[in-house]
């Protein structure tokens, strides 16, 4: 554990090939995933994202938990990423180091929702220098409770222009575009980007790639996260969002796994669990 500039406590995994990862302790909040053969930066984090609690860091991979945007009576995307979580596990071994991040329902957290919950967050840099994130929830109460989660991954691109998004081809989706949201179904066989984009898809493969053509493919394969969320704010909302540069749309897409369309129920006692892995070719 270190302290970051903002003066945040924040852990630094490493792994003999040199690939990195940073995870702050704010949110349980990934901001950096060093790796592939040129060793760079594959998670955008804003040059305007602010470092202060309660404020959620904007880029990495915020949690949204209990609920993904706005469905659901709290604010938007819950308030697992605008927490103080704790450290839970730190496991060692020669090929590197895992963090296990907690967030317990405390006091705060109660009541906003009251419901007793331990959410977990598992992060890996594997010895191929994939980046494994697990998150998982336990009910540690004595009543039922029903979340949506996302991990809400900010992918750094070299233009906005040269990005696709595949495997979304016959699938349905929400656009988020109009209120209220209207089902619809995809066509195409990637999502690409010329103006704003903000988009539940419903039941995708298992497999997703973030192809930045000419550069890189960004594969994210996930389990337990049936939906997937792709968005790039464009102009006019990148001007509007007070945390993001006017001009820095053209540097990311958020492709967020998500389970949105069916809700998480679990009795007293309960566990869900879902893993994340990306991998840079
Ligand atoms: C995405 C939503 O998941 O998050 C968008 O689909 C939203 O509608 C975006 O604008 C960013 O949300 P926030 O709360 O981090 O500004």
């Amino acid at each position: 554990l270190t302290q970051s500039t903002e003066g945040l406590d924040k852990a630094v995994l490493k792994n003999a090939d040199g690939t990195t990862a940073e995870v702050y302790l704010h949110g349980g909040h990934v901001t950096s995933w060093v790796s592939g053969s040129k060793k760079e930066e594959l998670l955008f984090v804003s040059e305007k994202a602010i470092f202060k609690p309660p404020k959620a860091i904007r880029g990495g991979i915020p949690v949204c938990f209990p609920q993904f945007s706005d469905f659901g009576p709290l604010g938007q995307h819950g308030f697992a990423r605008n927490q103080l979580w704790a450290v839970d596990t730190l496991e060692e071994s020669l090929d590197g180091a895992t963090l296990t991040l907690l967030l317990r329902s405390g006091q705060e957290e109660l009541q906003k929702w009251p419901h007793k919950f331990e959410l977990r967050m598992r992060v890996q840099i594997a010895t191929n220098g994939n980046l494994v994130v697990q998150p998982s929830v336990k009910n540690i109460g004595i009543e039922d409770f029903t979340f949506t989660f996302a991990l809400h991954t900010y992918f750094a691109v070299s233009d906005i222009s040269n990005v696709e998004v595949t495997g979304v081809q016959g699938l349905e989706y929400l656009e988020s575009l109009v209120t209220p949201r209207r089902k619809e179904k995809e066509e195409r066989s990637a999502v690409d980007f010329k103006g704003e984009v903000d988009r539940i898809y419903l039941n995708t493969p298992d497999e997703l790639r973030i192809v930045d053509r000419g550069n890189r493919t960004i594969t994210l394969k996930k389990t337990g996260l049936p939906d997937a969320i792709v968005w790039n704010p464009w102009i006019e909302k990148a001007k509007a969002t007070a945390d993001l540069g006017d001009e820095e749309y053209h540097q990311f897409v958020c492709v967020e796994a998500a389970v949105v369309g069916d809700p998480v129920t679990l009795q007293p006692g309960q566990t869900w669990t879902a893993q994340q892995v990306l991998s840079v070719s």
